[in-house]
């Protein structure tokens, strides 16, 4: 039978004072938006024009998992196993959809995920994604795997977040810890999910590989795709010259194209509790933790001075059959005590980041759309996705019955079967 996990309390959200200064609606974002991207009606919309723009491996990496795809699966299943209990009668001409973190007030509560390579599957992604989240007020986390320098992002669009993968060295990991410092960074975030290379058959399948080898297949694929070839690689080769891993450590990484460099992820699976305390000794500012699940891990990062958690399971790309992140939030956000609640992984609706709240996230982040919106859009495309996103909470939360988004609980959320995932 269906059970509400808890009963509906009336009058549960809170009553609103007459709206004197009534904010107006926000305008549908897909009126307002540059001509090209109208046909942008929501975020899914991004993948089929990006899988027409990009050679084969390259939207295979973004769009892939790992292995049978279980995660990746699950976490859109996890949105459709709740449902909300909106309030009626509510006056909400005062939406308001800003969120504080670490002393920074966003205009909303979504950010973006960091992604790697990004500066390949669109011109200066990093940029054009760093660039539309700071116009728009809204975080975004730059991946160690980038290929623009983190001092050249944080020029132009201050205020980025940078996503560090730690390994064995302690005093490579110094040396990268001053260098985001002196750059500017505001929020550290170490990725704890990847202590190993998983097992990416889909990386195999679709021939993509880092370093890319020059061969005549990526001649193939250029010729194949002459906007991706033109628009972003020779265009990128030109201006810049050829693009390194720039943000892995202190100094500059491996090339981008190569025939005999290799990677080395070696070292990751050395980063333990241990190797956090250093960390945390080192970097005095806001320290967040990405890809924790379990709400014990959670206890142990409040233990050891971590200021937020992003909840994820790498958007399905670590571990298969991790579970979602939406089905243990609950439990991640009551271990979490003050830390700051964040989550990833799957979400793509207004509707997707309301329910995160609703169970104890402050913020969500986005990843493969907005990778997408830039590879269709560059940075036009990235503000376009933002917008949109935006303009659906907007609009959600009226339908809801709230005007602001610390009225959000479990009370605005309906299970109709009891979530899955508690591992206490
Ligand atoms: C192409 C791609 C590259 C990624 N690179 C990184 C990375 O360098 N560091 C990291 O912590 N997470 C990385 N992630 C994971 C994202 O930060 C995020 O957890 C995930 O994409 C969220 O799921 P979603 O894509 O379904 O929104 C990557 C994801 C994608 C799709």
């Amino acid at each position: 039978m269906a059970v509400p996990m808890q009963s509906p309390t009336p009058m549960a959200a809170t009553p609103v004072e007459p709206a004197v200064a009534a904010a107006p609606a926000a305008p549908p974002a897909a009126t307002v938006a540059p001509r090209a991207l109208r046909r942008f009606l929501c975020l899914d919309d991004f993948e089929p024009a990006a899988r027409a723009r990009l050679p084969r491996p390259l939207f295979g990496y973004v769009s892939g998992a790992t292995e049978s795809n279980a995660s990746l699966r699950g976490n859109r299943a996890a949105f459709e196993e709740i449902a909300f209990l909106p309030r009626m009668l509510v006056n909400v001409a005062r939406r308001e959809q800003s969120v504080e973190l670490f002393g920074t007030r966003y205009a909303a509560p979504f950010g973006i995920a960091p992604m790697g390579i990004s500066s390949l599957t669109a011109y200066r992604g990093d940029l054009a994604q760093a660039r539309a989240a700071a116009a728009a007020r809204v975080p975004m986390v730059l991946s160690s795997s980038s290929l623009i320098r983190m001092e050249e992002v944080l020029q132009q669009a201050p205020g980025t977040w940078f996503q560090a993968y730690l390994g064995r060295d302690p005093q490579a990991t110094a040396r990268l810890v001053e260098r985001v410092k002196a750059a500017g960074a505001p929020v550290l975030v170490v990725t704890i999910d990847s202590a190993v290379v998983p097992n990416r058959e889909n990386n195999v399948r679709n021939r993509f590989k880092t370093p890319l080898h020059p061969d005549l297949r990526l001649l193939w694929d250029g010729l194949t795709h002459p906007r991706w070839a033109v628009g972003t690689f020779l265009r990128t080769l030109l201006a810049h010259g050829m693009p390194h891993f720039e943000n892995v450590g202190a100094e500059r990484g491996a090339p981008l194209v190569a025939r005999d460099v290799t990677r080395d992820f070696s070292g990751r699976e050395h980063l333990d509790w241990e190797a956090l305390k250093d960390i945390r000794r080192r970097w005095s500012g806001p320290l967040v933790l990405k890809g924790l699940l379990h709400p014990e891990d959670a206890k142990l990062a409040r233990n050891f001075g971590v200021d937020g958690v992003i909840v994820s399971n790498h958007g399905g790309r670590q571990l298969d059959g991790a579970v979602s992140p939406l089905r243990v939030l609950r439990q991640v956000a009551e271990a979490a005590g003050p830390m700051v609640v964040m989550a990833d992984s799957g979400f793509r609706r207004g509707t997707d980041v309301l329910k995160a709240l609703a169970l104890g996230a402050r913020a969500v982040l986005v990843g493969r759309p907005m990778n997408y919106a830039a590879a269709v859009g560059g940075e036009a495309g990235v503000a376009h996705a933002l917008a949109l996103l935006r303009a659906e909470i907007h609009a959600d939360m009226g339908l809801l019955g709230i005007n602001r988004l610390d009225e959000l609980g479990p009370r605005h959320l309906y299970f109709p079967q009891v979530p899955r995932g508690d591992q206490r």
